[in-house]
């Protein structure tokens, strides 16, 4: 017996990294999973963001440990595309409990879009976690059996340890905090249905948003950030694996957290605590 046995999660950001971790582990406990992705290039963007193929390989592995999916490729910017992805996910699989909103960009060290970064950054990771909740929403609440909502934040959701003050990178920490107030508006409002929502905040995680060719260019230009007391972890100096945070979402998923809502968790080895 699986702890997600039956539930029926609704992931952004789905193609690869995080939310390809969170996929594949929380079919491993029973959940059908309803997966999107962008799977196309953001242009303030610094690094390679996600293809079709990535999150086709996403498909392969939750079903090679017999898990059951559907993906579809939307932008959780357009609210329409969004919503169609989740209206096929109903079709397959009738309804959804659990939310898990981590698509998320960052643009942050591109120099060359800047003013279009810090739109996308909010677009992206502010509008599109409210658009991700609010497709879903109605027919949890109509459905009457609670649920949910997990929104990945991230240490930069929670304070100060932006890279510079270039707009992407101020975009990036506005939503990051942002989707706290959103928590915690959403999480009181829906306590009455049964529906808990709460953030998750990694830590540095080893994914393509940061082990890519311009983040270690940039590392190499700038050694004394990567090297400042900001980026020094107290227990675990390389990057977490996703694995680390989509055990926290199986747990945040699961009837074990049945009471939790309105919180913020780190999941950073205490990164944050400094
Ligand atoms: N990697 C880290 O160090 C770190 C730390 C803290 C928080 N986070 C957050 O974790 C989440 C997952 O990131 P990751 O580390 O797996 O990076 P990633 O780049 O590997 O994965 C992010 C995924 O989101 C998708 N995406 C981006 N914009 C989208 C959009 N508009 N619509 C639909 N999909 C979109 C990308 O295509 C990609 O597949 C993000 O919200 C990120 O901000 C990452």
């Amino acid at each position: 017996m699986g702890r997600l046995d039956n539930k029926v999660v609704f992931i952004t950001g789905a193609a690869r990294g995080q939310g390809r971790s969170h996929a594949i582990r929380m079919a491993e406990e029973g959940a059908a999973i309803i997966a999107v992705d962008i799977c196309d290039q953001i242009p303030s963007v610094f690094y390679p963001m996600s293809t079709k193929e990535d999150l086709d390989e996403t498909v392969e592995l939750v079903r090679g440990v017999g898990g059951r999916i559907i993906a579809e490729v939307a932008d959780v910017r357009d609210r329409d595309a969004l919503e169609a992805a989740y209206k096929l996910g109903i079709a397959e699989f009738g309804h959804v409990d659990t939310v898990l909103a981590n698509a998320g960009i960052m643009p942050v060290i591109n120099e060359g879009a800047q003013r279009q970064a810090w739109f996308d950054g909010i677009d992206t990771m502010l509008t599109g976690v409210w658009h991700t909740m609010e497709v879903a929403l109605p027919g949890m609440i109509a459905r009457g059996q609670g649920g949910s909502i997990l929104i990945t934040s991230s240490a930069a959701g929670l304070g100060s340890i932006g890279l510079n003050t270039l707009p992407g990178q101020a975009a990036y920490s506005a939503a990051k905090h942002g989707v706290v107030g959103l928590m915690r508006l959403y999480a009181s409002q829906l306590a009455v249905h049964g529906i808990r929502v709460n953030t998750v905040h990694p830590g540095g995680t080893a994914t393509p948003m940061v082990i890519n060719d311009g983040y270690r260019a940039f590392v190499e230009e700038f050694p004394e950030i990567a090297a400042g007391p900001k980026f020094q972890n107290p227990m675990h100096q390389p990057p977490l694996d996703p694995i680390n945070v989509s055990q926290t979402m199986v747990f945040l998923a699961s009837d074990d957290a049945k009471y939790i809502t309105g919180v913020t968790l780190s999941v950073d080895a205490g990164y944050m605590n400094r």
